[in-house]
């Protein structure tokens, strides 16, 4: 009987979900269960055909290690779901390779990365930063009013990707009042929530106008870098960076630069060259730099929102119909 291959901690809700769908998608599964740690049998990953990890890849790095050591043996897997949305990591350019088919959960945490990345703004466009610095220190310091902030509403935020997340993004920003621009390689479609989009390579002319540089693109051959010293440079002085999209995109020590001589006037930081950020990084210290450790997607319903993925796909997949957010080539594949 062929098998799906998961992890422990899902394995019961799979496998009574899998019950319940029984008839939609007409074949039995035996479900396969990995532990943190565990490492299965040869003889146990030869009817693995299908796997789905469940949950957050950096929640549990052994358990990680364990399903992927298992999924890379299975000779037999012919498709895999996985948790996150992006694929840049080598392993996926491997499975891709062996002719393994990929698909994502990009969308089932756009929301709450989206509103992470909006709290960013809002915490470093209202102050927060320096009430909570101030708050730890039982400092009663208000804003020195011959020097109020800017208002929001007007600014022009570039959202570079313009996905699940991006949108979500533009969607919210755009209702606190500022004006959203798109960046990304196809046309506009009328549903976009932006006031305009526009192709990658106009970015650069964009940036001087841009007051919110936000990053929700991939990492590809064409994203590596692209925030480059010159690039940072045609920001207006008292811009700011938002990136929840992978730290590559961004020149790091350029970044780290422009905001110690106040060339930007902040960044709200998710993700980094180097994973975790080393203890003594810079950007630690910054005080106008909010930093996540790699942290606004988590929310209860996200592996709800995976998983119902999954199992649209694993009816797709019975019926022969092309799957949803199926990857066909990573940052590593050629
Ligand atoms: N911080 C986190 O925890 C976290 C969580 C999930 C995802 N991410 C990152 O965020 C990225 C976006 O996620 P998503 O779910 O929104 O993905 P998505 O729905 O696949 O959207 C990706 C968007 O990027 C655009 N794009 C691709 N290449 C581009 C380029 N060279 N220049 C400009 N736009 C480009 C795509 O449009 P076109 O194809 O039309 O260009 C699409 O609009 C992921 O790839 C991942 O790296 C981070």
């Amino acid at each position: 009987m062929p098998s799906l291959l998961t992890t422990s901690r899902f394995a019961a809700d799979l496998r009574a979900e899998l019950a319940r769908r029984r008839r939609a998608i007409g074949r039995t599964w035996d479900v396969f269960e990995v532990a943190p740690g565990e490492h299965l049998l040869e003889e146990a990953l030869g009817g693995v055909d299908i796997a789905f990890f469940p949950g957050d890849f950096t929640a549990d790095p052994l358990l990680t290690r364990s399903f992927f050591g298992a999924a890379m043996r299975a000779p037999n897997l012919r498709w895999m779901h996985l948790p996150n949305a992006g694929t840049d990591a080598p392993i996926f350019a491997r499975l891709l390779e062996r002719g393994v088919r990929l698909t994502t959960s990009s969308g089932a945490s756009a929301a709450p990365i989206a509103q992470s990345a909006i709290g960013g703004m809002l915490a470093l466009a209202r102050g927060m930063t320096q009430w909570w610095d101030a708050q730890r220190r039982h400092a009663w310091e208000p804003t020195n009013l011959r020097s109020p902030p800017p208002d929001l509403a007007g600014q022009t935020m570039v959202v570079v990707g313009l996905g699940a997340i991006g949108r979500e993004i533009a969607r919210l920003a755009r209702a606190i009042g500022l004006r959203v621009v798109g960046v990304r390689r196809s046309a506009r479609s009328p549903e976009d929530p932006v006031d305009d989009v526009r192709a990658p390579a106009e970015l650069t002319a964009l940036l001087p106008e841009t007051d919110w540089l936000v990053l929700a693109c991939p990492l590809t051959e064409e994203t590596i870098g692209w925030i480059d010293r010159d690039r940072l440079s045609l920001l207006p002085r008292g811009a700011h960076l938002i990136n929840v999209a992978r730290g590559g995109i961004v020149d790091q020590a350029a970044l780290i630069e422009a905001l110690r001589l106040g060339k930007l006037a902040g960044a709200y930081l998710d993700v980094f060259e180097v994973e975790p950020l080393p203890p003594d990084s810079p950007l630690w210290e910054l005080p106008n730099v909010v930093v996540s450790p790699h942290d606004s997607s988590p929310s209860a319903g996200n592996v709800g929102r995976q998983s119902a993925i999954f199992f649209r796909n694993l009816e797709r997949l019975e019926r022969g119909e092309p799957l949803e957010n199926e990857v066909h080539r990573t940052a590593g594949s050629s």
